[in-house]
């Protein structure tokens, strides 16, 4: 029935390829029709911050959750009147009076709407991280471009100026020969636990649609958000809040291809809980420009404490050491010369929404234009930023587990490398880790073709290029 509906939508998006782009499509008055799809968290800044933007409307919200799709249609309403809901996302793609889907699902939904959205003919705003593998971006970079669609995701610094003018005076020199990027996202969570016996989804979920391409298995007491802790469903804390920070890293060393080596030393220490991913976690990946080294850590600086580590007086963000100078911050930052006087601050931050509402205004003008070029966060770029993120996955789930000792000479040869691992290794000792008994996850040492974006001689890396997708949730081969 499914693809019956999406035929009639294909061929009627061929069929007006003859007309202005928009005679067939916008609403009355040329608006246009916005669906956002998962309005638990992000999605609600989404439904409340399109319909700011003059002639766009939230006609439609989607959530297999009726608690939460019922929460949110009575918000919406109180402020723009009634609003259509939809438990199941591929009645929005078969529903001819929507223009936009905005994608706040989970990671494992982002690459399988944007190509179902792209075929049905709608332009996608989807969130980061890009897709849950580097695979599907691919389907979804071709989709976008056969149906002739706007794709914008969801790393909204993109679309701060400040930040654009800053990297390129970067590029252009400013701060001399780069030597390294250190990026931290420092944070502080808590074990999500290890509940005993099967588990039920709550009796609000459909679950099989939440689950989507993923299996059905559930081992988390928190039915959302704690998604990300778990392969199946997530990326980890370098899949959550890597993309945003690399992004600058990738931005500060100008990466317009993935670096060829990647190496990754972590683990999931001091919780006793079914969590999978890393809550200390290093990458370092190679790049021209210089090297660019990320520190997670999920943990407080030591046992029992409410705060956060930080570096340099940042707990997320990057520090650019260049020749003649050096940058820490974030969206908002200070730039040093070598002898560490500031020279310049970058004060004016992303705008409202955490920069999301400027983000949404530039997606918003390309579906007008009808160009991606003029878009700030195109498939490509916000692939380039998120597969980062799972080529350090990728090390990780391949390595072995090493001695905390054995792991030291491991990294031995790059400095900073070295420098961030024994921050992690006393931060793990505060936290009553016993590093000199436990083991540490050495990543596999990647080398990838950054052209075919294939791992040379590893069938073992390019076997998690791609995930086992659960019929019929399936990304098409042939988009
Ligand atoms: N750009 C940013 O700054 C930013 C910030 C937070 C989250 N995010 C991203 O947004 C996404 C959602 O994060 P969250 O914190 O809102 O997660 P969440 O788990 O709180 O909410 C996700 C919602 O999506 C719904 N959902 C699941 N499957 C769906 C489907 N098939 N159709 C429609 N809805 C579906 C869930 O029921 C839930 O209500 C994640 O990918 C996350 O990385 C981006």
């Amino acid at each position: 029935m499914y693809r019956l509906s999406r035929r009639h939508f294909l061929s009627a998006a061929a069929g007006c390829s003859l007309l202005a782009p928009w005679s067939r499509v916008l609403g009355a008055n040329n608006d246009i029709r916005v669906v956002v799809l998962g309005v638990n968290n992000i999605g609600r800044t989404h439904m409340l911050g399109f319909p700011q933007i003059p002639g766009v409307r939230v006609t439609g919200i989607c959530d297999p959750d009726s608690a939460v799709l019922g929460k949110r249609a009575e918000e919406f309403s109180k402020i723009h009147g009634p609003v259509k809901t939809y438990s199941d996302l591929r009645h929005v793609f078969d529903d001819p009076d929507v223009d936009v889907v905005v994608v706040g699902t989970p990671n494992h939904w982002h690459g399988l709407a944007t190509v179902w959205g792209c075929q049905a003919g709608k332009d996608v705003y989807v969130e980061k991280p890009c897709s849950h593998n580097i695979w599907e971006a691919g389907q979804m970079h071709k989709a976008a471009t056969k149906y002739n669609r706007i794709v914008q995701v969801g790393i909204q610094r993109r679309s701060n100026p400040e930040l654009k003018e800053f990297f390129q005076q970067v590029h252009e020199g400013l701060l001399g020969e780069l030597k390294v990027v250190r990026a931290f996202y420092l944070s502080r969570r808590n074990s999500i636990g290890r509940p005993s016996g099967p588990l039920k989804p709550p009796a609000t979920v459909n679950h099989d649609l939440w689950s989507g391409p993923a299996s059905t298995e559930l081992k988390r007491v928190k039915y959302h958000y704690d998604w990300h802790w778990f392969w199946n469903t997530g990326n980890g804390e370098l899949g959550n809040n890597g993309p945003h920070i690399l992004d600058l890293a990738r931005w500060a060393v100008n990466g317009t291809q993935l670096p060829e080596k990647t190496l990754s030393i972590g683990g999931r220490y001091a919780w006793d809980d079914n969590g999978e991913t890393p809550n200390s976690h290093i990458i370092r990946y190679e790049f021209d420009a210089a090297p660019v080294v990320f520190e997670i850590s999920d943990l407080p600086t030591a046992k029992g404490k409410k705060d956060r580590r930080s570096y340099e007086g940042i707990n997320y963000g990057i520090v650019v050491e260049g020749e003649k100078g050096k940058f820490v911050g974030f969206d908002k930052g200070k730039l040093y010369d070598p002898d560490g006087k500031v020279i310049r601050e970058l004060n004016k931050g992303s705008g409202p929404d955490g920069g999301r509402q400027h983000h949404r205004e530039n997606f918003i003008k390309a579906v007008r234009s009808r160009k991606t070029s003029d878009l700030n966060c195109p498939v490509h770029d916000g692939h380039l930023s998120t597969a980062l993120c799972h080529l350090g996955n990728i090390s990780h789930r391949l390595g072995e587990p090493v001695s905390f000792e054995q792991m030291k000479e491991q990294v031995k040869e790059s400095a900073p490398l070295r420098e961030a691992a024994a921050r992690m290794t006393r931060q793990l000792s505060a936290n009553d880790v016993p590093v000199e008994t436990m083991t540490v996850q050495l990543g596999s040492r990647l080398t990838l073709d950054p052209k075919s974006e294939k791992f040379i001689n590893d069938p073992a890396a390019n076997a998690l290029l791609k995930r086992e997708y659960r019929a019929p949730y399936i990304v098409p081969e042939q988009v």
